[in-house]
């Protein structure tokens, strides 16, 4: 059992950076934030972030030659902090190949949608937009595609009457909550391991709940 250092990249709020650390705080995700890193240096994540004195970075896109030259920044910097578990939470940027090298299956994100369906940047609107009456969200890791790598945990949600966009993303986000803090932790307890071959999946149930899973036997798909 190790504690995990983590580094954390967001782009926005960061309420998954504060269910994360509020996890940490009450004992039951064994990891600790080393680093916040943003894109946008007016994300209040970065706010969060300094208020608990974690350190941050903010690598802008706008300031590299080109998408490869701040992908090879992102890399460098969050190499820095040597995390030892990469966590894009709300991180608005697909990720290139010089982070993908510099922690291979080490890297996971958390999307407001039940994966493969609605990937990419409007989950809960694309869920809505099609009818469905449960969508939730996944947390998996990061390969190249867009929300493809492999998945470890989902967590389900009803579409109730009349949501929108927002009430469905604000009900999505309680259970993202629950379920990005249980990741890690399993992580961490060696419940789940970032091995994408065989790969493995923590025993959540529908609501992302941590099923209590024996300490290094995890279930394989
Ligand atoms: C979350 O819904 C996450 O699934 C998506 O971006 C949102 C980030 O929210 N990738 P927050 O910044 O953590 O509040």
């Amino acid at each position: 059992m190790t504690t995990l250092d983590l580094a954390v990249l967001a782009s926005g709020r960061g309420s998954n950076l504060r269910a994360v650390l509020d996890a940490i705080d009450a004992g039951t995700c064994d990891a600790r934030v080393s680093l916040v890193a943003s894109d946008k240096p007016d994300a209040p994540a970065l706010e969060l972030a300094a208020k608990r004195g974690i350190p941050t970075i903010v690598v802008r896109p706008k300031d590299h030659f080109d998408r490869a030259a701040w992908d090879r920044a992102l890399a460098e910097a969050v190499a820095g902090a040597a995390p030892s578990l990469v966590v894009l939470a709300g991180f608005m940027r697909i990720v290139g190949p010089a982070m993908l090298a510099a922690f291979p299956s080490r890297i996971i994100n958390v999307h407001p949608a039940l994966l493969p369906s609605f990937p990419g940047a409007h989950g809960p609107r694309d869920a809505l937009a099609h009818g469905v009456t449960v969508t939730g969200c996944t947390v998996h890791v990061v390969d190249a595609g867009v929300d493809t790598g492999p998945i470890l945990a989902q967590g389900v949600v009803p579409v109730a009457p009349g949501d929108d966009e927002s009430s469905l993303h604000a009900r999505i986000q309680t259970v993202e909550h629950r379920l990005l803090p249980g990741v890690i932790d399993a992580i961490a307890r060696g419940a789940l391991v970032l091995d994408p071959r065989p790969r493995f999946v923590a025993p959540f149930d529908a609501t992302g709940t941590l099923l209590s899973p024996p300490v290094g036997s995890p279930v394989a798909r």
